[in-house]
This record gives C-alpha cells, sequence and structure tokens, in this order.
C-alpha cells in the first residue's frame, strides 16, 4: 500500500527494532503509534515522530484494547500493525537452583506470542471494517519472531518457543485474512545493534558480530525498518516468514 497518510501501530515502538521502524514509517509520511510498556519512552518517541506513543502492555488484553481505541480516536484505524515488543529473557530447563520456574516460561510466551496475538487481533478487526484500497487491500501486519525459532540455543526454550509460535501462526493467520484484503508477514531477525545488545561487553559485540558470514557485523535497526517498509509496499508478499540474518545459523550455545 502507499504509505502516505496511513496509520502505523508499531508495538515496541519505544526502543530498538521498533523504534527504527516508527521513524521509517514516519518519514514515509505515516501518522506512528509507538506502543510501549515504557509509558514514558513511547510517549517521547511518538511526540518527537509528530505522532502519538502511549503506554501499553501487549500481554494485557483491556490494555490493548484500549491503547487500539485511543489510536482510532485520534488517527483512525491502523492500516499497519508492526509487533515488536519482546523480550529475550533466558533461563535453562534445569538449572542451578533446579527446575526453570513455570512462571518464567510463561511470561515469555504471554509477551511474544500472546501480546503479538493480542495486537493481531485487534488491529485485523479494525483493518476489515475500512474501506479497500487498490486491489482490494486494507491493512498489512508485520510480526517479529527470531532466528530463534528455528536455531534456538541452550537457554532458549522458552524464547525459541514463543518465536517458533509466531512463525506458526503466520500463514493461518493471512490465510484468514485473505479475503479481507489484510496480508500478515513475520521476519525473523538474526543478531541486531538494539539495546538488549548493547549492554554485552564491546568485545562480545564484536565477536557475535564477526560470527555472521557477510555482512561480518550486527544488523542495524533501519535494515529491519526497511524490510519492514518493503513489506509494507509490496502486494504480493504474504504468509511468509522472511530471516534477516546475514546468513547466520545459531550454533547449540
Ligand atoms: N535485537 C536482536 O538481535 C533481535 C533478534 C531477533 C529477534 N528480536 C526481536 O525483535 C523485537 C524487538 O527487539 P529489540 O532488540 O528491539 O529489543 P528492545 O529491548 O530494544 O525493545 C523491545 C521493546 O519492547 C518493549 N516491551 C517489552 N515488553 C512489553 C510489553 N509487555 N508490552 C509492550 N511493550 C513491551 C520494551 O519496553 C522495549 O521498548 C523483540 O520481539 C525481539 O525478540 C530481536
Amino acid at each position: 500500500m502507499r504509505l502516505d497518510g496511513q496509520t502505523a501501530i508499531i508495538t515496541g515502538g519505544a526502543s530498538g527494532l521498533g523504534a527504527a521502524t516508527a521513524a521509517r514509517l514516519a518519514a514515509a509520511g505515516c501518522r506512528v503509534a509507538v506502543l510501549d510498556i515504557n509509558q514514558a519512552a513511547a510517549e517521547a518517541r511518538g511526540k518527537e515522530l509528530g505522532g502519538m506513543g502511549l503506554a501499553c502492555d501487549v500481554a494485557v488484553a483491556a490494555s490493548a484494547e484500549a491503547a487500539v481505541v485511543a489510536v482510532q480516536q485520534r488517527f483512525g484505524p491502523p492500516r499497519i500493525l508492526v509487533n515488536c515488543a519482546g523480550v529475550g529473557t533466558a533461563g535453562r530447563i534445569v538449572g542451578r537452583d533446579g527446575p526453570l520456574r513455570l512462571d518464567a516460561f510463561e511470561r515469555v510466551i504471554r509477551i511474544n506470542l500472546i501480546g503479538s496475538f493480542n495486537l493481531l487481533r485487534l488491529c485485523a478487526a479494525a483493518m476489515v471494517e475500512t474501506e479497500a484500497l487498490e486491489d482490494g487491500e486494507r491493512g498489512v501486519i508485520v510480526n517479529t519472531a527470531s532466528i530463534a525459532a528455528y536455531e534456538g540455543q541452550v537457554g532458549q526454550a522458552a524464547y525459541a518457543a514463543s518465536k517458533g509460535g509466531v512463525v506458526g501462526m503466520t500463514l493461518p493467520a493471512a490465510r484468514e485474512l485473505a479475503k479481507f484484503g489484510v496480508r500478515v508477514v513475520t521476519i525473523a531477525p538474526g543478531l541486531f545493534h538494539t539495546p538488549m545488545v548493547e549492554g554485552l561487553p564491546p568485545e562480545t559485540q564484536a565477536s557475535l558480530g564477526a560470527g555472521i558470514p557477510f555482512p561480518p557485523r550486527l544488523g542495524r535497526p533501519d535494515e529491519y525498518a526497511a524490510l519492514v517498509e518493503h513489506i509494507a509496499t509490496n502486494r504480493f508478499l504474504n504468509g511468509e516468514v522472511i530471516r534477516l540474518d546475514g546468513a547466520l545459523r545459531m550454533p547449540p550455545r
């Protein structure tokens, strides 16, 4: 779809891949709504981009419902949803203190998988009510999985399961929403230079980057955002998971 003037919701838009996406879509003329559990950062980012920012916990039905209503009231129905909110909490199944706490596993699934579905269901419901654009298109939903969905490392059982769920729901969601002209595409990023990685010592960052076949460096958030922009504008992309990883295949640890 043409991006100019469209309403775009970006979850996790206060940081990292989501923040870069919000900036890119705003530069392309979208009215961006930054939703993040970090209210102050969401508001600051939304304002800076000439859009809006608001607190939202993607894992909570009522919080997401209220946020989507607030966006619609100000900017009209969303045509673009980018699900970037997520957590990368690691933990071994059997660690020094015994089995992984079940609530730790649940939390990762709740935020990464159920949170993505939560926004997907609400935004899809708003999109199907809109007027069709060219080719009958009404909206596009971009989810964020991870290459851990395919090559989860030791300590990533919860994270990999959550991202595997995002991969798994992509095609059925695209199939179901096809009759409304709503597309669903997922990006599976490799290693990107975001606050998640910035906390690591510089030599660890450098060695992570050097392990990537080409280019031998961490991905830049704008490279993720550029793919989101392409997905949003290329109507023939649908129901697919796209790896964005410089050919990285993660080893067991
Ligand atoms: N950075 C990477 O290398 C990488 C690789 C693969 C996948 N990913 C995925 O990309 C997405 C973005 O990651 P990032 O690196 O930009 O991380 P980040 O930590 O910089 O940003 C994530 C954002 O999500 C927000 N968030 C967390 N829980 C939330 C909740 N319950 N409700 C709303 N917002 C919430 C955080 O406040 C933060 O602003 C995540 O889903 C992550 O799993 C990242």
